[in-house]
């Protein structure tokens, strides 16, 4: 996968060399590609914002530097086995949809995405309508808080979609019980989860999990899983349809 970010704090997407996702470009599974907006600022002060028209307070990016940048980011596709890949242009903006576990399978399936974080105000509203008139274009937020600007966004859909591509996770089996993946625990939360050793500070590990009972382990993660969904999110066991839940969970 390729992924080009464009943003005016290169050193802001560092994190990106480091962990996971570090790992994954070491690997060769991401080309990451992290340029500098104000290479595209040609006055003297590279500057790439301007008052809001219609008056209003902060700034608004201006829209000659980010078609300049998306033109040639865009003119230099990553090839795909005969042809030109297409890209997925990812806009993060807390007035976007929301970014979610289900948008990070879909764009994990992509072959490049290319990443505008905006500072201020946000970006000239006719680079969406440009771009999004001729491409994918998708404006996405991470949650109902506003950032100071996208790249903090960035690294968090980026890490998200790096950990589902093949060969990044040690374990291809580590997402499969994630809160939010889909499967046999589709719309609940992830329970608490133990490891050595079995007693800690008087406090011991639930005994189930050391029973080696497979059913009666699954049984007891479900139902811890039921609980802490139910404690922490109601919204999702509410939305979470009947026949998803068997006997046993509507008992818990
Ligand atoms: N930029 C500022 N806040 C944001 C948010 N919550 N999601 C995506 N981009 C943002």
């Amino acid at each position: 996968m390729r992924i080009d970010v464009v943003t005016i704090f290169p050193e802001y997407l560092e994190p990106l060399n480091v962990s996971l996702v570090g790992k994954a470009r070491a690997r060769g599974r991401l080309d990451v590609r992290v340029h500098d907006l104000r290479g595209w600022a040609h006055d003297r002060h590279h500057t790439v914002d301007d008052t809001p028209y219609g008056g209003g307070p902060g700034m608004v990016m201006k829209p000659e530097p980010w078609g300049e940048a998306l033109d040639a980011v865009l003119s230099d596709p990553p090839r795909e086995g005969e042809g030109a890949a297409e890209p997925v242009v990812i806009v993060p903006t807390p007035s976007g949809r929301p970014f979610t576990q289900e948008l990070a399978v879909e764009l994990a399936a992509a072959p490049w995405l290319v990443f505008t974080p905006a500072r201020y105000e946000g970006i000239d509203g006719r680079v969406m309508e440009e771009y999004g008139a001729r491409l994918d274009l998708r404006e996405l937020s991470i949650g109902d808080y506003v950032l100071a600007g996208g790249e903090a966004p960035v690294l968090v859909m980026v890490e998200a979609i790096a950990r589902l591509l093949p060969g990044v996770l040690g374990n291809a089996d580590s997402h499969r019980d994630d809160s939010f993946a889909p499967g046999a625990m589709a719309g609940l939360l992830e329970g608490p989860v133990y490891t050595k050793p079995p007693e800690w500070r008087g406090r011991e590990v639930p005994e189930v999990l050391i029973s080696g009972h497979h059913g009666r382990i699954a049984r007891w993660r479900r139902d811890e899983a039921l609980r802490r969904t139910a404690l922490n999110r109601p919204d999702l066991l509410a939305r979470c349809a009947p026949e998803a839940l068997d006997r046993e969970d509507r008992a818990t």
